[in-house]
């Protein structure tokens, strides 16, 4: 089976963020979103990978996975152009699946259990596709399945006022090729977007079956700030201790702590787990990171607590201040005004910042 990475999305909620980088490169825990996707695939016997890129962030997206070798998969770049809605993404992906089954996986979902149960369970002869499921709170966000007494899955609506379940469709798919003629016969829906979900449901029109496969492990979609924050909370609970740059003092870290090559903790710091720390980086002798913060790479941090966040690498962090659930972009730097006149704090913020004070 092939495996397709819909990584065409602008990142337009993630701005400022994706003003400099596309968003599917975006770090969790020192590790891009996008390289979730590929390890889960990768981890369910599926290297032969088909990324549908957009316009934007292409480039860097390639640049940095380039043909798969050094993440044990062989890619293969499928340019969408502009985004026009995920079936419109599955379709472009026709040619590389040829007339076998493949998995469709959202670039920017996190998925804790990963999928290897979901594609192992598919069913080819019985199924026309299978979809992975989770319960929401806000199901009118979501594609939802509406189903029978016996779990059948008997319709799909893509953010429905009136959800009749709070089964949403997670974005992970299998699906046989007979999706593709289901694509080219869509509409372009309310919000302009050709919707993978009309097409599924466009198969139980027909009266084929569609798999579903309730998944139990947490379940995060990136789209917006605070969700990548939070996403990084979930990873960095499963994280495992990793030195491999300098500790000073042992003292300094207390729980989980991954620290990348080169990077120095210094004595003084406090570090309380868990913690990722990337490459390059100083942790200063008066700086504190608390639970649940990534700090990228080649960054400055002192004179300053850091907790439940994440920093995304060449950064200077030097603020006397407290910075919680915060999301800080490439090369931001948050310093000191201490000692200057006429006091008070000076920003530079470009476009779709957002500062909490
Ligand atoms: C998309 C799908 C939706 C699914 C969701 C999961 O929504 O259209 O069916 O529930 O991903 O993240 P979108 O992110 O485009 O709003």
């Amino acid at each position: 089976m092939k495996g397709v990475i819909l990584a065409g999305g602008t990142g337009s909620r993630l701005r400022p963020i994706t003003h400099t980088g596309p968003k599917q490169l975006v770090p969790i825990a020192n590790k891009p979103v996008l390289e979730y996707a590929i390890d889960d695939l990768r981890d369910a016997g599926i290297t032969d990978i088909g990324i549908i890129l957009g316009n934007k962030g292409r480039d860097a997206i390639q640049q940095y996975f380039g043909d798969g070798d050094d993440f044990g998969v062989d890619i293969t770049y499928i340019v969408q152009g502009e985004p026009l809605g995920l079936a419109h993404a599955v379709g472009c992906a026709r040619d590389f699946v040829g007339d076998e089954s493949f998995v469709v996986y959202l670039g920017d979902d996190l998925m804790r259990e990963g999928i290897t149960e979901l594609v192992e369970d598919f069913d080819a002869d019985e199924y026309a596709a299978g979809i992975g499921l989770q319960e929401v709170d806000e199901p009118s966000r979501y594609g939802i399945v509406d189903v029978d007494e016996n779990d059948n899955v008997v319709g799909l609506t893509e953010k429905p006022d009136d959800p009749p379940t709070n089964l949403a469709l997670i974005g992970i798919y299998v699906f046989t090729p007979d999706i593709f003629p289901k694509i080219e016969s869509l509409e372009p829906s309310w919000r302009g977007e050709l919707e993978i979900t009309e097409a599924i449901q466009a198969l139980i029109d027909d009266g084929r079956r569609i798999q579903s496969h309730v998944v139990h492990g947490w379940w995060k979609d990136t789209g917006k700030p605070g969700d990548v924050v939070h996403a990084n909370r979930l990873v960095l609970d499963d994280l495992q201790t990793d030195i491999r740059g300098t500790v000073e003092d042992d003292e300094s870290i207390t729980g989980r702590v991954e620290l990348g090559e080169g990077s120095i903790i210094e004595e003084g710091a406090v570090v309380r787990g868990p913690v990722s720390i990337g490459e390059g980086t100083r942790i200063g002798s008066n700086a504190y990171i608390g639970p649940y913060t990534s700090i990228g790479d080649d960054s400055e941090v002192d004179n300053v607590h850091v907790e439940s966040s994440v920093t995304i690498g060449e950064n200077v962090i030097t603020a006397d201040r407290t910075i919680i659930d915060s999301l800080i972009g490439r090369e931001a730097s948050i310093t000191s005004s201490k000692g200057r006149r006429p006091a008070g704090d000076r920003f530079v913020v470009g476009q779709n910042s957002s500062l909490e004070l």
